[in-house]
């Protein structure tokens, strides 16, 4: 297997990699011109032929997603506007790749979302970005308004007959409007909380009209896809995880940074690439996409990094945000941290994840300060046990995934606060980031 295949970030160390410019050197938009020419359900077909997975966390099938946006009977004139809504919400913690997709190449995102509306039959769409992102703010701006300037987006795009508006919209920096019935309430301007489903987004979305709802790195595979064609997609990763995609290592790694390989790669290949784990340490446990997933250890290193494998693991591909901690992390105080953010983060509307996520941040502190009981580790899991699969969404069960996993492999560490009567390790070993030259690497 080639380790690496950079094509999303082929072109992040051009200096004007985000301008259209710079863009349209590399070709930038000609898959724009080839899928106008295209019907919009041979559009669908091939995402569907691509085998593409969403890559906001679920890894749900892409052109299926697509395909359930019901299409009016011909003459029907009282059908309603279907809409594009791209998730550019990205606030997990560890998840940090849709924010340099955009930064280094926005015009990626901009022709997937104009090719994917267009397959979709949608003449609106929006990208729900985080507020605290200005940097990625002001470079969508400029992007979408050179997109314009090339008659990319507005009126009769390249002649074809097809119209389509784009709209940049800034969330409040809140966590759970990346869920995505959240964010639509959140873009309809009421405080954003997950909505009950049925009805799925698909036939009542945004303003209660069909709506699809892609993560940032699903749609800007688009054009790639529509380039190169399904069988070069599929030629690469797995036969149920067909494609490649961005894995962002963080934390104790020697080169922290995006790297593009085929799903399928796996974390020893990746740490390769990557310079290892700092200098002088080992790998004690990292998350495999993002803080909700459950944890895994030195002994998951072959563990081929695609939807089903890492399930066959005990854990979740998620974003594959790898989160690298070493033997001077305290996975109790790690996990504790997580877990106020979860706390934070909780909306309120259901009570499983109100209140228990308060109450997980309790007895974890307790046993981070070594003040806890063994009695407590139990209360921990009967806690993680009434909240997942209880909530209303998904951010109450991700709440209970390094909980259960950190005690499954490091039972013995809890303990030890209590025996210690407080945490065993030494902050200032276990700072993070230290030593580490900056830079992306792809
Ligand atoms: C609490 C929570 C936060 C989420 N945050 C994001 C996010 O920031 N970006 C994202 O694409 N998906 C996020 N998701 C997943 C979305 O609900 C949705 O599945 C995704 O946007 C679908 O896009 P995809 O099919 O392209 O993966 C989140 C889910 C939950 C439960
Ligand atoms: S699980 Fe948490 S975030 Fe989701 S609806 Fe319930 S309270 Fe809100």
């Amino acid at each position: 297997m080639t380790v690496l295949t950079p094509v999303l970030s082929a072109h992040w160390d051009d200096p004007d990699s985000w301008t259209r410019r710079g863009y349209e050197r590399h070709g930038g938009y000609g898959a724009l011109r080839k899928a106008l020419d295209t019907e919009p359900d041979a559009l669908i077909q091939l995402v569907k032929d691509s085998g593409l997975r969403g890559r906001g966390g679920a890894g749900f099938p892409t052109g299926m997603k697509w395909g359930f946006i019901p299409q009016p009977a011909p003459g029907d004139s009282d059908a309603k506007p279907h809409y594009l809504v791209v998730n550019a919400d990205e606030s997990e913690p560890g998840t940090c790749k849709d924010v340099p997709l955009m930064l280094a190449s926005p015009h990626t995102l901009v022709e997937g979302v104009i090719i994917s509306a267009y397959a979709i039959r949608a003449t609106h769409a929006v990208i729900y970005v985080r507020g605290e992102v200005l940097q990625i703010i002001r470079r969508l701006h400029h992007a979408v308004r050179e997109a314009y300037e090339a008659g990319y987006l507005g009126a009769d795009i390249l002649g074809s007959g097809y119209d389509l508006e784009l709209i940049v919209h800034a969330g409040a920096g809140a966590y759970i409007c990346g869920e995505e019935t959240a964010l639509l309430d959140s873009l309809e301007g009421r405080r954003g909380q997950p909505r009950l489903r049925p009805p799925f987004p698909a036939v009542a979305g945004l303003y209660a009209s069909p709506t699809v709802i892609n993560n940032v790195e699903t749609i800007a595979s688009v054009p790639a896809i529509v380039e190169h064609g399904a069988d070069w997609f599929r030629s690469m990763g797995t036969e149920k995880s067909p494609g490649f995609t961005l894995y962002s290592l963080s934390g104790h790694v020697t080169r922290p940074g995006q790297y593009e390989a085929p799903l399928g790669v796996t974390l020893r290949q990746l740490l390769d690439l990557a310079g290892g784990v700092r200098q002088g340490h080992q790998l004690k446990f990292w998350t495999p996409g993002g803080s909700s997933t459950p944890l895994l250890t030195a002994d998951h290193l072959d563990v081929p990094l695609d939807y089903e494998a890492v399930a066959g693991a005990g854990s979740m591909l998620g974003t594959k945000a790898l989160q690298i901690f070493d033997e001077t992390t305290c996975v109790v105080r790690a996990v504790l941290r997580w877990t106020e953010f979860y706390a934070h983060e909780s909306c309120g509307k259901c009570t499983p994840c109100r209140e228990g996520t308060y109450w997980l941040v309790q007895v974890l502190r307790r046993l981070e300060d070594g003040e806890g009981d063994d009695a407590d580790l139990d209360t921990l899991l009967d806690l993680c046990d009434n909240i997942l699969g209880r909530s209303f969404c998904a951010l109450g069960d991700g709440a209970t995934s390094p909980i259960t996993s950190s005690i499954e492999f490091f039972r013995d560490e809890y303990l030890e606060h209590r025996r210690r009567g407080g945490c065993p390790f030494d902050p200032a070993a276990a700072t993070l980031f230290a030593g580490i030259p900056a830079g992306v690497s792809a």
